[in-house]
């Protein structure tokens, strides 16, 4: 099984990458969370700074990119292209309201000759400019019914892979994934297909496995935020150790501070993780709302610590279906 690390806004950034990667092999690609470009093709610094050579030294990198304007994702791949990326992501997934509004993400999903029309653009460029591009998708606006007539607009096009988050815009992240309609279009893609959506355990891989027995590659999000060796677990090898999540932690901490972000970013920053990372904690709600209370890094530290030396870490927690 082939394991892609999903692209999470703010959270997956390249210090992220780095550390994830050093700490847990096992990933063959990580998507960089999206990269939305104005209609002329432009976008904030900060974006290319999370993908320069020295910050993505050695990682298998796929950059993403959120657009419904033909013209701002080609001069967006083209400006990445010059940094040495070879492969892009364009989302037609995002669920959020104010991106859903401007007929971006999954708002593409509304009109399907527009998103043809769109594709057809983006794709001559690629052919001439010699970089591959991938899709991440929903399976629909409403309904993931709508999926078969979405795959045949993408059949018309060279994807390089399609990633289906099996669920539609209307489920956000809480609906039951669409294991029977994503084993449908497995079947009909000629190019490789990577599944998407809540595979936070062996069991949730087992039952995608039961429905779709030709899955080759999983797209994983949450589940390997809150636990950073899920790819290994669900490959068969050692499940996470409460002192390697402490360390991967600690990585990221003083990472960030070595990077410069102030001391309260980084808290924050931090503690965002937490949202997904308590799940591998059983009973630690005292312990995590003296964590998420913290202000400076201090007492962010001693609440953090408090934590993992609580004994309260339990390797198969994340598989309590309590990541929202
Ligand atoms: C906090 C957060 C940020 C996300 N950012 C992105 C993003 O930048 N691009 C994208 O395509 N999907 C994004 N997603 C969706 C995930 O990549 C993934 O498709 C989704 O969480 C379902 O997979 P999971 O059930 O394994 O988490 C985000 C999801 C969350 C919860």
């Amino acid at each position: 099984m082939e394991f892609l690390f999903a692209p999470m806004e703010g959270i997956t950034f390249a210090l992220f990458r780095q550390i994830h990667q050093m700490m847990f092999s096992g990933i063959a690609e990580y998507y960089t969370p999206f990269i939305a470009p104005d209609s002329e093709g432009s976008f904030k610094p900060k974006y290319l700074k999370d993908l320069t050579a020295d910050r993505n030294y050695g990682l298998p990198v796929i950059p993403q990119i959120l657009a419904n304007n033909a013209n701002a994702f080609n001069i967006t791949a083209g400006k990445l292209q010059a940094l040495g990326f070879t492969e892009f992501n364009l989302n037609v997934g995002c669920p959020s309201g104010t991106v859903f509004a401007k007929h971006k993400g999954a708002g593409m999903l509304t009109d399907l000759n527009f998103l043809d029309r769109f594709l057809d653009q983006i794709f001559s460029e690629s052919e001439q400019k010699g970089y591959r591009i991938s899709i991440k998708t929903r399976m629909g606006v409403y309904s993931t019914q709508e999926f078969p007539a979405i795959l045949a607009v993408y059949h018309h096009y060279p994807l390089s892979r399609l990633i289906i988050h099996a669920r539609d815009r209307e489920g956000q992240y809480q609906s039951e994934p669409d294991l029977p309609g994503f084993a449908d279009a497995l079947t009909k893609c000629s190019y490789p297909v990577s599944y998407n959506g809540n595979l936070f355990s062996r069991n949730h891989l087992n039952r995608l496995l039961a429905c779709a027995p030709g899955t080759e590659s999983v797209m994983l999000g949450r589940g390997i935020i809150a636990n950073p060796a899920l790819a290994r677990a669900l490959s068969g090898g050692e499940p996470l150790r409460c002192q390697e999540l402490e360390l991967f932690h600690d990585a990221l901490l003083e990472g960030y501070l070595q990077g410069g972000l102030s001391p309260v970013f980084t808290v924050e920053r931090m503690k965002h993780l937490w949202y997904y990372m308590h799940c591998m904690f059983s009973d630690e709600k005292k312990e995590l709302k003296f964590l998420l209370k913290s202000k400076t890094l201090p007492d962010y530290r001693a609440a953090a610590m408090t934590l993992f030396r609580s004994g309260k870490f339990c390797a198969e927690n994340c598989f309590r279906d309590n990541i929202h």
